[in-house]
């Protein structure tokens, strides 16, 4: 049951046509926060219905192509065997971006917020009363992706070698007969692929702070629209098929973590928009570009699958 001061939160956001707008944002307002107020809530509301039409529409949040090919588990060992390849030069270039987002970072708060990204991505574990696995098991865990949690701090925490995310994807490559140095490193990485890692670097790695926050809003976005639950299906049934025992855990603790992401995002949108000046048609652009990279590695997926399929077939 909500509390008095929820419904009276609740009955503000009706009485000021402010329903859509999240709760800390509708408490700031309230508390009279700086850079917080009723109207300035209702421009931002205008402004986010201009973000669903003419950037969370776009194809490849919409209709992923190979996504929608991938979660029938029709593949090949040899198309998953070149996805697993593209996905690694991916996850190592990643590495590069989330390193520049962090240098870039123009607050303390979101240096640190950055940092726990990049650290973890590494293989220091989430711990802290947010963190679901607790910490006495963590001698046990050894970095496992199946116990590891998804949320937490990296502060205070331990490190591990094999909480590494790309050493998860080195163990399904292993499983494919890929060993170290076939996966990884931008040599390996299609022009596609590397086309939307160096998009990575050059928009959400930005040093220019409202254009990496574009491109992070559209990521994020793109990230929560589901696709790891996609790749999750389709190697499930790939295992099944084949009687494989991929290890999936690499897939579903992305998925996981997502789903927590997806709240959180609007709540920063929001923040971005009360506290700081956002240019919204430069918002719209960068993260469409954005999104058109993330679209050129997925196509240059799709047509390689296709292009093996060809050649085996
Ligand atoms: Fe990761």
């Amino acid at each position: 049951m909500a509390t008095s001061h929820e419904q009276q939160l609740q009955t503000f956001a009706y009485s000021h046509l402010l329903r859509r707008l999240t709760e800390p944002s509708l408490r700031a307002i309230v508390d009279h926060k700086t850079g917080y107020s009723a109207k300035k809530a209702r421009r931002f509301l205008e402004f986010q219905e201009r973000i669903d039409r003419e950037l969370l529409q776009h194809r490849i949040i919409t209709d992923n192509r190979y996504t929608a090919w991938f979660r029938q588990g029709h593949q090949t060992r040899e198309q998953l065997r070149a996805f697993i390849i593209q996905f690694s030069v991916f996850s190592n270039q990643f590495l590069v971006a989330q390193l520049q987002k962090m240098i870039n970072a123009d607050t303390l708060e979101s240096m640190r917020a950055s940092k726990e990204i990049l650290a973890n991505e590494i293989g220091v574990i989430y711990s802290g009363p947010r963190a679901k696995v607790s910490s006495e098991k963590d001698t046990d865990l050894e970095g496992d992706p199946e116990l590891v949690a998804t949320e937490g701090s990296i502060d205070g925490s331990i490190f591990r070698f094999r909480a590494a995310h790309i050493e998860w994807l080195m163990g399904i490559a292993g499983k494919l007969g890929l060993g170290f140095s076939e996966v990884g490193k931008r040599r390996h990485g299609t022009p596609p692929t590397l086309y939307y890692c160096d998009e990575l670097i050059r928009l959400y790695g930005s040093s220019e702070y409202r254009t990496s926050q574009a491109a992070s809003y559209a990521v994020e976005n793109w990230a929560a629209a589901g696709f790891w639950d996609e790749l999750v299906e389709g190697l499930s049934l790939y295992n099944r098929r084949t009687g494989s025992d991929l290890p999936l855990a690499f897939f579903s603790w992305h998925g996981r973590l997502e789903a927590q992401h997806a709240r959180h995002t609007q709540e920063e949108l929001e923040e971005l928009y009360c506290t700081r000046h956002i240019d919204e048609d430069h918002f719209i652009q960068v993260g469409n570009k954005m999104l058109d990279g993330v679209a050129a590695f997925w196509d240059g997926l799709e047509e390689q699958r296709k292009q093996i399929g060809r050649q085996s077939g």
